[in-house]
């Protein structure tokens, strides 16, 4: 059974202080994990430690970086290696982003570079993906998505793709308040798994999780994590109040 995972990117949000307190309230929400329910918590790099340290053995909550750099270590002032991100803790490792795609340019070959290196550091790689509006006005997001699969994916093996959790995000639903139907959601992500089992075979698609990202709040997130092939969500927005974070956990 794949697991089903909410995760929290604060993006470039928050203080310490704020993020502590965030973190304090939702391990005082009484959140209801049953084996194979996790959370995912997505902090600034400064933070991670410091997260790390609130949620270590607390049961289903995991710690994520927003972004690692493509290159293993050496001169590259500013930048932070999946080896740093493992080294102080983390467990996943947000990438490719549509926010990094397009304020820093990343492209589906730098992401493979970026995946590879999550993976040898032991980091299971939160793989973003998700077409512009331009695109889905042109119907053609299927071809969009199938190519930052491709080209960023495809070169893994089974047993690595296994590790691989992957997060479809719309980019005209991000922040925007326009979220996918959940049947708009659900065509895509089946849409994924189909391609993904084409690659590998229906058992090991069947075995990814794929998350949804765009506008998710607790508002929404029941009728979209009852979609057979939703299998939780990447929240920005809601995940920076406990409360609204926490019912959307809940909303299984
Ligand atoms: P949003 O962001 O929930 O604020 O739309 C989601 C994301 O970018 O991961």
């Amino acid at each position: 059974m794949r697991k089903k995972i909410v995760a929290a990117n604060w993006k470039m949000n928050l203080t310490l202080e704020q993020g502590e307190q965030l973190v304090n309230d939702l391990l005082g929400a009484g959140l209801q994990l049953p084996e194979g329910r996790e959370v995912v918590i997505a902090p600034p790099f400064p933070y991670l430690l410091k997260v790390k340290q609130l949620i270590s053995n607390k049961p289903g909550f995991f710690l994520a970086a927003q972004n690692c750099y493509s290159e293993k270590s050496g001169a590259y002032t500013g930048e932070v290696s999946a080896e740093m991100l493992r080294s102080v803790g983390a467990d996943f490792v947000i990438l490719g982003h549509s926010e990094r795609r397009e304020y820093f340019s990343e492209s589906n070959a730098q992401l493979a570079k970026k995946i590879d290196l999550a993976l040898a550091n032991g980091l299971k790689p939160i793989f973003c993906c998700g077409e512009p509006l331009e695109v889905r006005k042109a119907e053609t997001q299927n071809a969009y998505v199938a190519k930052q699969l491709a080209e960023s994916l495809y070169h893994l093996d089974a047993a690595a793709l296994k590790q691989v959790v992957i997060a479809y995000e719309p980019i005209w639903a991000i922040g925007t308040g326009l979220t996918a139907s959940a049947q708009q959601a659900q065509d895509m992500h089946a849409f994924i798994r189909a391609e993904l089992a084409a690659k590998y075979g229906d058992a090991v698609a069947q075995d990814i999780t794929i998350l949804y990202g765009g506008s998710a709040k607790p508002g929404n997130a029941k009728e979209l994590f009852a979609c057979p092939d939703v299998d939780g969500g990447l929240i920005g927005g809601a995940s920076l109040v406990a409360a609204d974070f926490a019912a959307i956990v809940q909303s299984f």
